[in-house]
């Protein structure tokens, strides 16, 4: 069931395939309960945007029928939505204790270095993001890094580092194949 009742008449932040893919997950709700679809409705849009805006933030808001600052909520509490702009690619290391006293830090400082940006900061060419992250829960695969939210990265010598800032920039370099 598509929950858009007149897509035409409200600013598409999104594509159709995304607002699809929130109405799936609207679906698995009872109807006067959409508004538990938020977090898989975030994760959607970020996924298509990269992040979340004021502007989406509103969007999703007025599509589940909720308030604004609900969403604003749910998306500033969580640390994989990113309510600022960032690189087409974000890379997290785990930074927490465990990780940290085992390469996590210098796994960090070596990403800060290679990409020349700190924290939250993002790269000259639009492609990267580096922030820290908590527990991934594989504290024993340290360093670990997470890139867009979906890859985990384990065991990450320079050499892995090197490796894959070199596959993420493929694409980009190569043009498109
Ligand atoms: Fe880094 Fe657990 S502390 S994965």
């Amino acid at each position: 069931m598509h929950y858009r009742i007149n897509i035409e008449a409200m600013n598409m932040l999104l594509s159709e395939q995304a607002y699809k893919k929130i109405d799936r997950e609207v679906a698995k709700f009872p109807s006067e309960q959409k508004q538990s679809a938020v977090m898989a409705a975030l994760a959607i849009a970020q996924d298509e945007k990269g992040w979340l805006s004021p502007e989406l933030m509103q969007d999703i808001a007025d599509y589940l029928g909720m308030a604004a600052i609900a969403v604003q909520e749910v998306a500033t509490f969580y640390t994989m939505y990113c309510v600022n702009p960032v690189g087409k690619f974000k890379i997290t290391v785990c930074t927490n204790l465990p990780c940290a006293l085992s390469g996590g830090e210098k796994a960090a400082q070596y990403l800060k270095q290679k990409l020349g940006i700190d924290y939250r900061e993002i790269t000259e060419d639009g492609q990267f993001t580096l922030q820290e992250g908590e527990c991934m829960g594989a504290c024993g695969d340290a360093p670990v890094m997470l890139v867009n939210n979906k890859r985990m990265c384990s065991w990450m010598s320079n050499d892995k580092i090197d490796a894959l800032l070199g596959e993420l920039r493929a694409p980009a370099t190569e043009g498109t194949k």
